[in-house]
């Protein structure tokens, strides 16, 4: 709630109801049969998906501020450093494969100082991920392993300088650098500087010599001080929305294109300085893996969320990685079977005491595994079919407690859960998607299993979200909530995205941020807002006089009601829906959309509702969109209940219109309202604000 702004004003809620409608049309009315359970709401309502992509981790989430800090990012070049020479000073910089520092950093950078003196020095410097970033009076903590030609003990001196050469602001200096690799740490402290991002981070000296680095480390304050941490601002914003899960680690960034390049777990634990990093050639760009298992279950620690691990399962996004056959697949199941063994296995396991060595001996909690990734892009008819049995399993076998995640429809297994995904082109679009998870509309044939829905959004605005595209997460969102019988759990995507120039591969993400600061779209406002005002149990509703407007769907494959009577509910349909995304820089092809069909108009609901009630409390939520442009009485009537407080509280999130958004000039334009209610009984009238998102909370006795 820290993130709602609370107004104290009353409402009086039959003053503020007066019909804004057309005569003609009666107000929309809502009956609320609060006895009637018809769902009880899923823990995992509602929860976060990460990658590696727009720079979630390296320059994003993972406070990390070197950039290129093992110099493996292109093996012919040190990209991001560049030799610093103050006036006369000599000297050369160079990758050299002669000195290796470990078995993952075996090009080391070389720094030949020929000439140099107190006023004249020569070094290194580091331009960080667009800048490196400084405040005032705060500490960063420089790590770097070196070692010096035999004549060279240093000093070296570390700055963070602005980029005008002269503004340093913080410094610290290290000596006795020796003939042998070894770590060297320093702190550097700022005083009253500005906060900008415009600086470097140096190391200099003002002695001719060689030295090389293996590795170089900057870290500003972290989040609950994780040595290995992330940014606070942005751990802020995900605490306010206070998720239940994390999906982890991805997305496209989990299968890579090449076997070789997919998150390979095993590489990205132990010491960060022998940790090798790897081309993520599903976003084009390099991966520290700095965010390694264990970082990604820190995470979840320090959210209170669970992890939802989504695991490798023979099937990168160059179709050729793909990996069938039982003896050949079998490695990446045992991995799969490791690594669940070190998320939640006792030291006295292999695994489990490798992550204890790791420095966490406590094992996590885990309820669901994931096998794979949109394994719908996998075109080899029966692939995933044969690749999930053997998954299953395995897992099933060692672990028969957890929920397996599917991420196509599969037959032979009875998957618990498949994970969904839906990224729509509008507003207009998602709404009418809304209703595809009531009973009604969707499709028979599907089998037993819950609906997770991992990946979806309104894909409308940039860098994040506006207001358009939050009307139609909203709609879809109520469309989830009110069958949660069906839908287990819901995470939006992508997370974040860095909103420099060349840091985003994925337009419209929920939080967007540069090298100082960070803002949440409306849309993580919406999803802050759903987090923390529902129940546990979805009650009746019904509504009827619902204002709509006619709509014409484009035409194209991913439109219109999903086949109704035991039909297929069509992948094609369901990859069609994001066919004008933009799609990852990789010849992975999508399944063949279904021919282009003109689609009638539809009548589409320009409200949408849902009600939750907490069993405790007997606080009963009731959700209310209003996409109009105009504002909208709505009668709500409450059985079941004896009593309904007189007073209550309303949540509103509005905008003024379709394009209103937040940004980083003005971060905070759409955020929640909170205001107190009066005059609410069993059964009254509320007037909801045009464009706007509501949750109503009653007090209510049996
Ligand atoms: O969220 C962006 C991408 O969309 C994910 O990596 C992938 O799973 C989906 O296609």
């Amino acid at each position: 709630m820290n993130a709602f702004l609370r107004i104290r004003p009353v409402l009086l809620v039959g003053i503020l109801c007066a019909p804004l409608i057309a005569a003609s049309q009666k107000p929309a009315e809502i009956s609320i049969q609060a006895d009637q359970v018809t769902a009880h709401v899923s823990p995992l309502f509602y929860g976060l998906m990460t990658e590696e992509i727009n720079y979630s981790y390296d320059g994003g989430i993972y406070a990390e501020l070197i950039r290129n800090r093992n110099f493996k990012e292109d093996l012919k070049d040190p990209v991001h450093w560049q030799m610093i020479k103050e006036g006369g000073a000599a000297g050369s910089m160079s990758l050299d494969a002669g000195t290796p520092f470990n078995a993952a950093v075996t090009a080391t950078l070389k720094l030949v100082v020929d000439q140099a003196s107190r006023t004249e020095r020569a070094g290194i410097a580091n331009d960080g991920f667009w800048g490196i970033p400084v405040k005032a009076n705060t500490t960063y903590k420089a790590t770097f392993y070196a070692k010096a030609a035999p004549g060279f003990a240093g000093p070296l001196t570390l700055e963070i300088l602005g980029n005008d050469g002269s503004s340093v602001r913080a410094k610290a200096e290290v000596s006795g650098i020796s003939q042998e690799w070894k770590k060297y740490s320093a702190t550097l402290t700022t005083g009253n500087v500005p906060v900008s991002a415009e600086n470097k981070f140096v190391i200099l000296t003002d002695h001719p010599g060689t030295v090389w680095f293996g590795f170089v480390s900057l870290l500003p304050p972290t989040y609950k001080d994780r040595a290995n941490g992330n940014r606070q601002d942005i751990m802020q914003l995900l605490a306010d929305m206070k998720p239940a899960f994390l999906r982890l680690p991805g997305g496209n960034y989990l299968e890579g294109r090449t076997l070789e390049t997919r998150f390979d777990w095993k590489k990205t634990i132990g010491d960060v300085s022998e940790r090798p990093g790897h081309w993520n050639d599903s976003w084009q760009y390099w991966s520290s893996d700095g965010m390694g298992l264990l970082e990604f279950l820190d995470w979840c620690e320090d959210l209170d969320m669970e992890p939802l691990l989504a695991v490798y399962a023979g099937f990168s996004l160059r179709g050729g990685a793909r990996i069938t056959l039982h003896h050949e697949l079998q490695p990446y199941i045992q991995d799969a079977l490791d690594e669940i063994e070190y998320v939640t296995g006792d030291v006295n396991t292999t695994w489990g005491a490798r992550r204890a060595k790791d420095g966490h001996p406590a094992p996590f909690k885990l309820h669901y595994v994931e096998i794979g990734n949109e394994d719908g892009g996998d075109r080899e008819p029966g692939s995933y079919e044969t690749r999930f049995a053997q998954f299953f399993d395995a897992i099933k076998a060692k672990y028969p407690n957890l929920k397996l995640i599917a991420t196509d429809p599969v037959t032979t297994r009875a998957a618990d859960v498949i994970d969904e995904h839906y990224y729509r082109r509008s507003e207009e679009e998602m709404a009418f998607h809304a209703s595809d998870y009531d009973p009604i509309r969707r499709p028979v044939g599907r089998g037993t299993s819950e609906v997770f829905v991992g990946e979806w959004a309104t894909r409308v605005g940039e860098a994040t979200p506006n207001w358009s595209a939050a009307l139609g997460d909203a709609a879809w969102m109520i469309g989830m909530e009110r069958n949660a019988h069906l839908v287990t759990g819901e995470s939006y995507a992508p997370l974040f995205t860095r909103v420099d120039p060349g840091g985003m591969q994925w337009q419209v993400d929920l939080i967007g941020y540069n090298s100082t600061t960070s803002y949440g779209s409306p849309s993580y406002y919406l999803q802050s807002m759903f987090a923390t005002h529902h129940g546990d149990e979805v009650v009746s509703l019904t509504a009827k006089n619902v204002p709509a407007r006619e709509w014409q769907p484009p035409s194209g494959p991913g439109i219109g009601p999903v086949p109704a009577g035991g039909g297929s509910y069509s992948q094609a349909a369901r990859r069609g829906a994001q066919s004008t995304t933009p799609l990852p820089p990789s010849d992975y092809t999508r399944r063949p959309a279904t021919p282009l069909q003109p689609a009638a108009p539809v009548q589409l609901s320009l409200m949408s509702f849902d009600s939750t009630r907490d069993s405790k409390t007997g606080t009963i939520y009731i959700k209310v969109v209003n996409r109009a442009d105009t504002a909208q009485d709505v009668h709500i009537i409450v059985s079941g209940v004896s009593t309904v407080a007189s007073t209550g509280r309303i949540v509103t999130l509005s905008g003024s219109g379709p394009t209103d958004t937040n940004s980083m000039a003005d971060p905070k334009k759409i955020i929640p309202i909170v205001a107190d209610l009066s005059g609410l009984s069993t059964d009254f009238t509320h007037s909801f604000a045009p464009f706007s998102v509501n949750v109503l909370e009653l007090k209510t006795a049996k």
